[in-house]
């Protein structure tokens, strides 16, 4: 499978590249989750995590190729790649639809990077032929809610309690996307 997916320059001129994860990345994901801020945290993983452990990061960069599309974004520096957002779906049920979560870190939010990685999750789940792409969200995330807005995700009701809603995108049948590309070029460009 490819690796690469997007490479761009940041307005500042920082060289970002964007990856499927791999699993020496673990050391350097590391790093870069024990430096998130405590409201990035919380917006992520709803919870309020003290410090990940090499076991939680290990669990969390070794995916299943095949049912799982985990993104890094990442950045140069002294010869070492430095994950600095990642983003994943997870292909649930029957395997028609799938969740997604995405975590930029914070120096880096608000710059696009959060939709440049959404827009290339959907690109991956309709090429893999699913139907629905869906996340949690907390409901005071107003930046992942606007973001989620601009791609075309309704917000609805979720079963994960009070505090947390569910975006859903439909994502185009394959009839669809083949007429698409071949008049107007491919979706979420
Ligand atoms: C929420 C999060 C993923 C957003 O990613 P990001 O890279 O910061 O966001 P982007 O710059 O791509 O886009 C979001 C912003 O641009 C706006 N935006 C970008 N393109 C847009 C468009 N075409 N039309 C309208 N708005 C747009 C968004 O509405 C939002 O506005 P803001 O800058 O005022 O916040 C990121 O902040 C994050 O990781 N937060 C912590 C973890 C988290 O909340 N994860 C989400 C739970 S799954």
């Amino acid at each position: 499978m490819k690796d690469y997916v997007d490479r761009w320059h940041t307005t500042d001129g920082v060289r970002l590249e964007m990856r499927r994860m791999r699993l020496d990345d673990a050391p350097q994901v590391k790093d870069s989750l024990n430096q998130l801020s405590a409201k990035a945290r919380r917006n992520r993983f709803f919870a309020a995590i003290a410090e990940f452990s090499d076991a939680a990061v290990s669990k969390f960069v070794d995916v299943d190729p095949h049912q799982e599309h985990l993104l890094v974004v990442v950045r140069r520096e002294n010869g070492l790649e430095i994950p600095i957002a990642g983003g994943r779906f997870i292909q649930q049920g029957d395997g028609t639809d799938c969740s997604f979560s995405l975590l930029i870190g914070d120096p880096w939010q608000s710059q696009g990077i959060g939709r440049r990685l959404l827009k290339a999750l959907l690109r991956e789940a309709a090429q893999r032929g699913l139907r629905q792409m869906y996340g949690h969200v907390l409901a005071d995330n107003q930046p992942m809610l606007r973001l989620a807005r601009s791609l075309r995700f309704s917000a609805i009701d979720s079963d994960q309690g009070e505090g947390v809603v569910k975006i859903v995108c439909d994502l185009p049948d394959a009839a669809w996307r083949r007429r698409r590309t071949v008049r107007r070029g491919p979706s979420w460009r």
